[in-house]
């Protein structure tokens, strides 16, 4: 991901003072008629789902199905052609710095997403100093005790860290404006199949004590499964449907094509059976 030119856009468009802050627990998305087009190409369209606080909500589908793209326009990053996103229970507009900082999320790729030539202290003060926050010192000691890294990280630069550690210094930096909704897209991917285990272990954990509101992006039928209450099945830029995880582990999806992507998913089958 481009830190730097995100971390720049938002500098560029702040004023001086802290950003108010929005309790966790108490901010859902709402998402009506999204529609991203890139050149004339249509990403995403029609797309309308509902989070609510505290609940962590999937979104599945084949490659280039559009969840990447839906999560950008969540936060920003891909231009809205039509539709309207809203953070339920908070006034926030979006594309806003006070939706910057209740908005955060974590990109697939730790290797690209930190900057190579910026200790982990740096890359956690700078998001505080964008939203005028104080207490940096605090605040960061404590964002790398919530990812579960000792204080001794705090000056390594990103090629000092495994990739597990380097997902968890990425994990901190989208944590550490205290939003109440964070947007993961494939959050444990890159990582071995041991590693990607306690990383998402810990991303729940973090949402059952924070109340945080999630939407998680994964190829994988069985993560998502495991870690979302109700998942969106994606397909060429549309919704397929909406199912709960419940009824996926019961095979009670209603489109052939939720069937077909749970045959394909083998660690759904594994965990099905
Ligand atoms: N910046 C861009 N410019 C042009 N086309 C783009 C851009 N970003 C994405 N696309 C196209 O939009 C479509 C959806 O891409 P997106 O990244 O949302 O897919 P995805 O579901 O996240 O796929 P994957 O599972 O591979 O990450 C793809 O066809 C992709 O090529
Ligand atoms: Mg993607």
């Amino acid at each position: 991901m481009n830190a730097g030119s995100v971390g720049s856009a938002v500098t560029a468009s702040t004023g001086a003072g802290e950003t108010p802050e929005v309790p966790a627990g108490r901010v859902g998305l709402a998402v009506r008629g999204l529609r991203v087009v890139y050149d004339g190409f249509v990403a995403a369209d029609d797309v309308s789902f509902d989070v609510q606080p505290g609940e962590s909500f999937g979104i599945v589908g084949e490659s280039g199905s559009g969840k990447s793209t839906v999560l950008r326009a969540l936060c920003g990053l891909a231009p809205r052609a039509a539709g309207e996103v809203h953070l339920v229970g908070s006034e926030a507009a979006p594309g806003s710095r006070a939706w910057r900082r209740q908005v955060q999320m974590v990109f697939q790729d730790p290797y690209g997403s930190l900057h190579p030539r910026q200790t982990v202290d740096r890359i956690l003060a700078e998001p505080l100093a964008i939203h005028g926050l104080r207490d940096a010192e605090a605040r960061i000691e404590r964002a790398l005790a919530d990812v579960g890294l000792a204080d001794g990280f705090r000056f390594r630069y990103p090629h000092q860290l495994s990739g597990g550690q380097r997902q968890r210094v990425a994990v901190a930096r989208a944590l550490i404006l205290e939003p109440p909704v964070l947007l993961l897209d494939e959050p444990t991917s890159a990582l071995d199949a041991s590693v990607q285990a306690e990383v998402l272990n810990l991303l729940d954990a973090l949402r059952v004590r924070r109340g945080l509101t999630y939407v998680m992006v994964s190829h994988d039928l069985a993560v998502v499964t495991h870690l979302c209450s109700r998942l969106m099945v994606m397909r060429a830029g549309r919704v397929v449907e909406q199912v709960t995880s419940g009824d996926l582990a019961a095979r009670r999806a209603q489109a052939d094509y939720t069937r077909e992507l749970m045959e394909a998913s083998l660690g759904f089958r594994r965990v099905a059976v």
